[in-house]
C-alpha cells in the first residue's frame, strides 16, 4: 500500500469510528421508568465541555432555570426549576441521560425543555401561524454535549 493508501484507510476507519455509535434522536430507547441507560455515542462525556454547554445561552442553558453553587461565577442563575447541587446524589446517570433528551421520560408536563428530542411535540410556529416548520428539526444538543452535560452533573455531589 502507498502512503496516501493508508493514509486515506486509516481516516475512514477513524471517521466511521466517531460515527458508528451515535443514537440519532429518535432511535434513543427508555426503558419504563424513563431512563436511558446507554450511552448516546459510546464516548465518554467531559464535564469540562459539559459546564461549558450548561452555562452558555445559544446552548443549554440549565442556570437560566437553575441554580448550581459550583457555577457561582456565572451570573443570573434561575429559579424556575430546583438547584442543581447534589445533582448526582438523587439521580443515576441513566436518570439524567433520560431527563436530558427528552424530559417527559422524568417529568411529564415539565417546563425543561427536551435537549435532544427532535419529535412527538407540537412544532416551534404551530401556535402563532398554525402551519409547522417545514423540514427535520435538530435537536438542541449534541448526542456528544448530551454526554458531556451527564458527566457534569455527575460532579455535583453533596
Ligand atoms: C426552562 C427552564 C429549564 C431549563 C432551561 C432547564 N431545566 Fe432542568 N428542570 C426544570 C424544571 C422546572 C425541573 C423540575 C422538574 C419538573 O418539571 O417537575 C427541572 C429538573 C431538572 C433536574 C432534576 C433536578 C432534581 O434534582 O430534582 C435536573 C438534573 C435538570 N433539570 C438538569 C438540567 C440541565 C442539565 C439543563 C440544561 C441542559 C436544564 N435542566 C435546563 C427547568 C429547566
Amino acid at each position: 500500500m502507498t502512503r496516501k493508501l493508508l493514509f486515506a484507510a486509516f481516516f475512514s476507519v477513524a471517521a466511521t469510528g466517531l460515527h458508528a455509535d451515535v443514537i440519532a434522536p429518535d432511535d434513543v430507547a427508555a426503558n419504563e421508568y424513563g431512563e436511558v441507560e446507554v450511552s448516546l455515542t459510546g464516548v465518554s462525556g467531559d464535564p469540562a465541555r459539559g459546564e461549558e454547554v450548561m452555562t452558555n445561552r445559544g446552548l443549554g442553558n440549565c442556570i437560566a432555570c437553575h441554580q448550581v453553587t459550583a457555577l457561582d461565577d456565572y451570573p443570573f442563575h434561575g429559579e424556575v426549576g430546583p438547584t442543581l447541587d447534589g445533582a448526582a446524589d438523587r439521580w443515576t446517570e441513566a436518570a439524567l441521560r433520560g431527563m436530558l433528551v427528552n424530559a417527559d421520560n422524568i417529568f411529564p408536563d415539565s417546563a425543561m425543555p427536551s435537549f435532544y428530542r427532535v419529535s412527538g411535540f407540537v412544532r416551534p410556529g404551530n401556535g402563532y401561524t398554525g402551519r409547522a416548520a417545514e423540514g427535520p428539526l435538530e435537536p438542541i444538543l449534541s448526542a456528544q454535549q448530551v454526554e458531556d452535560v451527564v458527566a457534569y452533573l455527575l460532579t455535583l455531589t453533596e
